[in-house]
């Protein structure tokens, strides 16, 4: 569908220019990459004027659509008013996004470290872990996806994203609860508890049994969307603090009610964390990371600190925005009310096609992971590169991920109407039967 809008930029040009300047590892979706030129709550609209229904946000990002009014006149009246000032002074929108986090953020999750992006702040949580327990060693996840530091890549545990490999020794990689390609053979009842058990046996022969924290995302987002069974994390949680180390949860995917009901993901499994890592979808689209730590663990950091752009007043008013529209609309309410339904209509595709060897996620994150054969369950990176450019013709944009680049990951904004989603899963169905 045309919008009929006259497009202001030349998406041949752009595309030109982005071969001539841009790193090319940086790669676009698409084999002809879409030039987007704006975005109003569920849409997105292209250089030539098509109109998209986006079902993965930026990569889970505009959490509650793009260019949120509310969100958009607050950053204008700020941006006008205070730009940047570092963190060598106060600014109100600083403490005011603090506060606000601080009031749903679980347990006694209370301090908060600001950065630009999730990689540092990631950063910021193993630090303070570091610091706080005085040890050095992390347990963390393979499958894992933590951002593009050198930390940040040594815990990422998928290959196509770490070229250089893993540059930091002190951390350790156990299993991933990823029970679709269960790594223990039947009976599968007790997998929660096997799983947990790979943490203890790492600890105990990879580590000098004194680690500082288990870090992982609750959901692994990049990864696939694997949704570590319950039990697991209270299991963890338990082994992890018995070997005197801390629980750090990444929600940078899951967070802010993204897995519904709750605000964050860790909170289905009724755990709380002594480090909580956030970003994305947190401001909404503003270049924002935020690290949250118990009193104790924040009083613990040794030294300096600075972050010249981290707590910036505008980043700061946005994410003060953006929860503040999640709390009035109750954002999680509404992913759990979304996400079922959203969740039905995959459960119709994976009976139809074959080729859908799982759905899996929770509210508004799910994921559709793509196999040659349900049986032998060989991974398909084609099809799922098949399905990214068939909705796209169907003006639907989806993401892809696993370690495979053969998972399709669904993540529409928050606040999408029932009959967006409506639209979206028959877009996604016709898009489907286009798939050879
Ligand atoms: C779970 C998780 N942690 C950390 C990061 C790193 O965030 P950023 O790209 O903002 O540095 C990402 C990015 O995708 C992520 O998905």
């Amino acid at each position: 569908m045309s919008t009929g809008i006259t497009p202001t930029t030349d998406a041949a040009s752009v595309k030109a220019a982005w071969k001539e300047f841009i790193v090319p590892a940086a790669a676009p979706y698409y084999k002809d990459p879409l030039v987007l030129v704006e975005g109003s709550g569920s849409t997105v609209i292209d250089a030539e004027g098509h109109e998209y229904l986006d079902f993965f946000c930026g990569i889970l990002t505009t959490g509650i659509g793009h260019c949120h009014p509310e969100v958009v006149e607050r950053i204008r009246e700020q941006v006008g008013r205070l730009g940047h000032t570092s963190t060598l002074y106060l600014t109100e929108p600083m403490v005011n996004a603090a506060r606000r986090l601080a009031s749903i953020a679980p347990g006694n999750l209370r301090k908060t470290f600001f950065t630009n992006s999730g990689s540092e702040a990631v950063e910021t949580a193993i630090a303070m872990a570091r610091m706080y327990t005085g040890r050095d060693e992390i347990i963390t996840l393979r499958y894992a996806y933590a951002g593009r530091t050198a930390l940040g890549t040594s815990i990422t545990a998928m290959s196509a994203w770490t070229p250089l490999g893993s540059s930091v020794s002190f951390v350790k990689h156990a299993l991933s609860p990823y029970c679709y390609r269960c790594a223990f053979g039947p009976p599968h009842d007790h997998c929660a508890e096997r799983y947990a058990k790979d943490v203890e046996e790492v600890i105990a022969t990879m580590t000098s049994g004194k680690p500082a924290a288990f870090f992982a995302e609750t959901i692994q987002g990049a990864g696939g969307y694997i949704v570590p069974p319950q039990g697991y994390f209270q299991r963890v949680a338990e082994i992890i603090r018995k070997a005197g180390g801390l629980f750090i949860v990444d929600e940078v995917q899951a967070g802010f009610g993204r897995t519904g009901s709750k605000w964050f993901g860790i909170e289905h499994w009724g755990v709380e964390p002594d480090i909580m890592v956030m970003a994305k979808t947190v401001a909404n689209g503003m270049p924002l990371g935020a690290t949250i730590a118990r009193d104790d663990i924040a009083a613990a950091w040794k030294g300096k600190t600075i972050s010249t752009f981290g707590g910036n007043a505008i980043a700061t008013t946005a994410m003060d925005a953006t929860l503040e529209v999640m709390q009035r609309e109750n954002v999680p309410a509404r992913s759990e009310e979304r996400g079922r339904q959203l969740r039905a209509g995959l459960d119709r595709l994976a009976q139809r096609f074959e080729w859908i060897g799982e759905v899996r996620g929770m509210g508004l994150m799910q994921a559709l992971e793509l196999v040659e054969d349900k049986k032998t369950k060989e991974p398909s990176p084609k099809k799922a590169g098949a399905l990214l450019e068939a909705a796209k013709e169907e003006r639907l944009l989806i993401g892809t991920g696993g370690l495979n680049g053969h998972v399709i990951r669904i993540a529409p904004q928050m606040l999408m109407t029932e009959a967006d989603i409506a639209d979206g899963l028959e877009r996604l169905e016709r898009a489907c039967k286009k798939v050879k």
